[in-house]
C-alpha cells in the first residue's frame, strides 16, 4: 500500500515547531530529570525527525545524542541545524547500532510510525545497556476497541498507530521492561488540536493538507476512525531489566 509521511509537510511542521509533536520539550525536560540523565548519558532518540530534540538537549543539558529517523529529507535539516550531531539514516526494527551502545532511547511520539512495534521494542531492549532508560511519549486509544479499524489506512500517522496502553504495557514487561513511570498527558495533544483548528477551519481540512496521493481519497474515515478511538497523549519511562 502507498504511504505518504505527513511529518515531511510544511502544515505539519507550521503546527507543530521544530518538535514534530505536542508539547514541545515539557515531556522531555520531564523525562530527563526523572531519569537522571547528564553529559555522560549516551542517548539515542529514535525518529528525531528534524532533531529538535538532539539540540535541545546538546545546548540547554550538554548531551550529545545521537539522532536517527528514516526520511532523508528531515535528517538532512538536521544535519544543517546541528552540524555538530551525529545522525543516522534507519528505522526502528533494525538499528544499526552493537548491543548495549545506549543508557537512554527517547521515543518521542515515533513508536506509532513503526511497520513491527514487537521487533522495534526488542531492538530497542538490545541496543540499551542493563538498567538504561527507555522514554516513551506517543499517542494511545481511550476506546481501543476500536483500533482494528487504523489498519485501512496507508498513511505515514502516529494516529494511524494510536497504542492500547495496557497491552503495550504487557509486551514491555514480556521483553524485560519494567514501567517505572506511566502518566497521561491528554491535555498537551488537546491544545495542538486546538492550534490546528484555529489555523486550518477543522481537524479534517488539516489532515486534507497534509496528506498527499491515494490516501487523501481516505482522509475523511480517516478523521472519524480517529474520532472512535478518542486519541489520548501519554508518557511512559521504563528500565531495562535483568532479562
Ligand atoms: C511525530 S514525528 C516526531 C519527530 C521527533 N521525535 C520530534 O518529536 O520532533 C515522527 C518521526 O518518526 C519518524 N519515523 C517514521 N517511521 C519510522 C521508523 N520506522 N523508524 C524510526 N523513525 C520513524 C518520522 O520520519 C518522523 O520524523
Amino acid at each position: 500500500m502507498p504511504t505518504c509521511n505527513l511529518y515531511e509537510s510544511s502544515c505539519m511542521q507550521e503546527a507543530t515547531g521544530d518538535t514534530l509533536r505536542p508539547g514541545g520539550f515539557k515531556l522531555t525536560e520531564k523525562a530527563l530529570n526523572f531519569c537522571g540523565l547528564n553529559e555522560q548519558t549516551r542517548v539515542l532518540d529514535l525518529g528525531c525527525g528534524m532533531g529538535a530534540t538532539v539540540a535541545y538537549l546538546f545546548q540547554n543539558h550538554g548531551i550529545n545524542v545521537v539522532g536517527l529517523d528514516p526520511s532523508s529529507k528531515l535528517l538532512n535539516i538536521a544535519k544543517v541545524k546541528n552540524p555538530f550531531a551525529t545522525f543516522v539514516t534507519g528505522s526502528g526494527d533494525s538499528l544499526p547500532f552493537d548491543n548495549k551502545s545506549f543508557e537512554c532511547v527517547l521515543a518521542e511520539c515515533t513508536l506509532s510510525l513503526m511497520h513491527d512495534l514487537h521487533v522495534t521494542l526488542n531492538e530497542i531492549h538490545r541496543v540499551l545497556e542493563k538498567d538504561g532508560w527507555f522514554v516513551i511519549h506517543d499517542v494511545y486509544a481511550k476506546k481501543p476497541e476500536f483500533l482494528s479499524n487504523m489498519n485501512h489506512f496507508s498513511m505515514t500517522s502516529c494516529m494511524r498507530g494510536m497504542h492500547d496502553l495496557a497491552s503495550l504495557k504487557e509486551v514491555l514487561e514480556t521483553i524485560g521492561f519494567e514501567v517505572m513511570l506511566l502518566e497521561d498527558c491528554s491535555q498537551l495533544l488537546k491544545e495542538l488540536m486546538v492550534k490546528i483548528i484555529f489555523s486550518h477551519g477543522s481537524m479534517g481540512a488539516f489532515w486534507g493538507k497534509t496528506i498527499e496521493g491515494e490516501a487523501l481519497q481516505t482522509c475523511c474515515s480517516f478523521e472519524d476512525n480517529i474520532k472512535q478511538c478518542k486519541p489520548g497523549y501519554f508518557m511512559l519511562i521504563a528500565k531495562k531489566g535483568e532479562k
